[in-house]
């Protein structure tokens, strides 16, 4: 019999431990938060270094959701086990960004059409050319008719996926704005790679937790609020994607 390919390094499960669909959080509390609140029968399903895994019931449909980690080389790594081993068809980022357009505001969503990036991580597919890193159509048009459903604020369009938090290089957000980058993050594009690879979907929906333009931020409350309504969207979305 052939080896099973899982447990993986990074998640100690087997593919029946996910659902089609798997929410993604950078922060493994927030994984936890939404198991808690939002799913019925959860059941923690990964907890390798800390990376909360959980599978659950959302309007009748099985849905998991684990966190990421923060950067591209962590979400490389869970979104490509996920995609290859566990035989999960979509992945979900949700996440916070900062805003680089004025008409975007904090607390707004931003589903990211596609995402520009400042990193090295298309490097190893050896592409002749530049790669347009780009979400799932059909769920990105599921997560609008449920922005819309939810009478949520929301955006549609490039966002940024940078390799830095803390960056040395002060005018890169001018020039990315320029270019109409309506938001700043440091998942989507790796993630948005790998379904790209793997021939499985994947979409990045964030919402805006601080303002790179006028300096605006959220309070700790309004981030909750602000994610529960995106976790809506996204809840939402996935019971969409089994029609
Ligand atoms: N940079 C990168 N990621 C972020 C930011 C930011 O300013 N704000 C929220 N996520």
């Amino acid at each position: 019999m052939a080896k099973p390919l899982y447990p993986t390094p990074h998640i100690n499960a087997s593919p029946e431990d996910f659902g089609k669909t798997v929410l993604m959080p950078g922060d493994p509390l927030r994984a936890q938060f939404i198991a808690q609140n939002f799913l019925s029968d959860a059941k923690l399903v990964n907890n390798v270094r800390g990376i909360q895994g959980y599978t659950g019931n959302y309007k009748n449909i099985k849905v998991s959701v684990m966190a990421s980690g923060m950067g591209m080389p962590s979400i490389g790594i869970y979104s490509y086990e996920l995609f290859n081993f566990f035989g999960v068809e979509n992945i979900m980022r949700i996440g916070s960004a900062g805003a680089m357009q004025k008409e975007v505001h904090i607390r707004d969503i931003v589903i990211g059409m596609g995402a520009c990036t400042n990193s090295s991580f298309v490097a190893q597919f050896g592409l002749p050319g530049t790669f347009s890193a780009i979400a799932s159509y059909e769920m990105m048009r599921k997560a609008i008719e449920c922005c819309e459903a939810l009478g949520a604020r929301y955006h549609v369009g490039n966002i940024l996926s940078s390799d830095t938090f803390y960056s040395d290089d002060a005018t890169a957000v001018e020039r990315w704005s320029k270019m109409g980058v309506l938001a700043i993050e440091m998942e989507a594009a790796a993630l948005y790679m790998n379904a790209a690879r793997c021939g499985k979907n994947a979409l990045a929906i964030c919402t805006i937790s601080d303002h790179l333009l006028t300096g605006e931020e959220t309070t700790a409350q309004e981030r909750q609020t602000s994610f529960t309504q995106m976790m809506e969207v996204a809840l939402d979305t996935a019971v969409a994607l089994e029609k």
